[in-house]
């Protein structure tokens, strides 16, 4: 599968942008330490990605500027969906809120040593807006692709001690072994999956062949991804993904018949992101449930994209009524991380109860935990999950009228937030991102012919739709 980088080909808005502003000569000092800062960068950095300098004073809401040009532009793309609530929320301006952010960026604790009330008050919160019972053992890491690697460690040390336990420690043959000969180390995964450029991540990320060709990678099994179709109708669409899921579950079971033993867990994202924002019915994360638990395996969510609000509830996997066993988390909790339940302790020494096994020097970052911690209070004072269903439906009904007048938007998809739809082919999807980004809208390409919308929770019915009329006048320009 080719596919561009998400942020491939960044352009710089044109002079004659609808966007662009005039600007006051008090600002000229600034624009010249704004273009300097990418000639700066220039010279250690590649820079791949959009050409703007971020203007951290003067970008409001779903509102960026860039510092170089003072173009505004709209943000749908939100730091990679990273952005739980938009810039420089008023919240940040009381004395007390700046204080204690001063405060915990002047030293960095090693949380996983040394504790404060300042971490204890972040689990707090965390637990109360976030939690997800019974999973309710955490480790915070930095970087979902880390969060990742520790549900994997988890996981596989889990399966490995129960192997053990029953007589099941040796090896069938060198590709099923680890070092001491111990089995129960692979991880089942789905095709367009995205869970991270890190070292186990590798073995399991399988969307632009770019990020993990030439890296060492494990033969673990794969199978097919039976996502919802949209460009189908009705019981057209329901019959296809129906037919889908029984082959998936067919590949899943032929694996455990031949190496179920070697099969820790399942890790899927219940909404594939960078794969091509790909849904699954509720019924097949139902189905992996079922056989996670008929098969001595633990059962993963990567929530790292989906999680905190965006889909219109706290965690996608609450649209489906599934738990699964072990959830990692990042981007919009601002703190990455895995959440663990019951099923761990079903081995007495897991990962999660013996010292050493899971570890980092800061145990996740203190300052994120603090500025998490406020993020979370707005979220739960201004009932922002609630927004993003809100809002999140706005737009879909939007892009669904933009697709019946403009042929080249088909398959709408969205829960919340978490909004995509496609194009005709990548040179079309490429083309309108472009003309997006000049006219002042910042979106994300998804699989190889998706634009999705990753924008923040409290974004407005304004800015909401004002991007759609931006998409609008663009499609017209593209002219079908
Ligand atoms: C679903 C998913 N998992 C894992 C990751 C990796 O997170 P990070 O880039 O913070 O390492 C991402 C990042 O985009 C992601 O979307």
């Amino acid at each position: 599968m080719s596919m561009p980088s998400a942020l491939a080909e960044a352009a710089r808005p044109s002079a004659s942008s609808r966007t662009s502003q005039s600007k006051s000569n008090s600002e000229n000092h600034k624009d010249t330490a704004a273009a300097s800062a990418l000639q700066k960068l220039e010279r250690h950095i590649l820079m791949d990605g959009f050409k703007i300098v971020f203007d951290l004073e003067r970008s409001r809401g779903s509102y960026m500027y860039d510092a170089a040009t003072g173009h505004r532009l709209i943000d749908f793309y939100g730091f990679f969906g990273s952005v739980p609530v938009g810039f420089n929320h008023p919240h940040f301006d009381r004395p007390e809120v700046k204080e204690e952010l001063l405060r915990a960026a002047k030293t960095k604790i090693a949380n996983s040593d040394v504790y404060s009330e300042q971490y204890a008050e972040f689990v707090e919160t965390f637990t109360r807006v976030a939690g997800l019972p019974p999973l309710e053992r955490y480790l915070f890491i930095e970087g979902g692709a880390l969060a990742i690697e520790n549900c994997l460690k988890a996981a596989m040390d889990w399966k490995v001690r129960k192997n053990m336990a029953g007589g099941r420690g040796h090896a069938r043959n060198a590709a099923h072994s680890v070092a001491g000969g111990e089995r129960g180390t692979e991880i089942l995964h789905f095709r367009s999956a995205f869970h991270g450029r890190s070292g186990y991540t590798m073995s399991l990320t399988n969307t632009d062949p770019r990020k993990v060709e030439l890296f060492a990678k494990f033969n673990w099994p794969r199978v097919s991804t039976p996502f919802i179709n949209f460009a189908l109708e009705g019981e057209a669409r329901e019959q296809d993904v129906i037919a889908r899921e029984k082959k998936s579950e067919e590949e899943i079971r032929k694996f455990i018949a031949e190496r179920g033993v070697d099969i820790a867990a399942i890790i899927i994202e219940p909404i594939q992101g960078e794969g091509g924002d790909n849904h699954f019915r509720g019924e097949w994360l139902q189905t992996l449930r079922r056989i996670c638990d008929e098969n001595e395996m633990l059962l993963i969510f990567d929530e790292v994209q989906t999680g905190l609000g965006t889909t219109g509830k706290v965690w996608a996997s609450q649209h489906f009524g599934v738990k699964p066993d072990l959830m990692a988390f990042g981007k919009k909790v601002q703190v990455c991380g895995v959440m663990a339940g019951p099923r761990l302790d079903e081995v007495e020494d897991n990962a999660f109860r013996l010292p050493s096994r899971l570890n980092s020097t800061w145990g996740g970052n203190f300052t994120d935990m603090v500025r998490s911690k406020h993020y979370l209070r707005i979220i739960e004072e201004e009932n922002l999950v609630e927004n993003a269903r809100v809002i999140g439906e706005r737009i879909v009904a939007a892009l669904r009228e933009i697709s019946s007048e403009h042929l080249m938007i088909s398959a709408v998809r969205g829960r919340g937030l978490f909004i995509a739809f496609d194009l005709p082919n990548p040179e079309t999807r490429d083309k309108l991102w472009k003309g997006l980004y000049e006219a002042g809208v910042l979106v994300l390409k998804s699989g190889e012919r998706a634009i999705r919308f990753r924008p923040a929770l409290d974004i407005t019915a304004e800015a909401a739709d004002e991007a759609m009329a931006v998409l609008r006048e663009q499609c017209g320009k593209l002219g079908s």
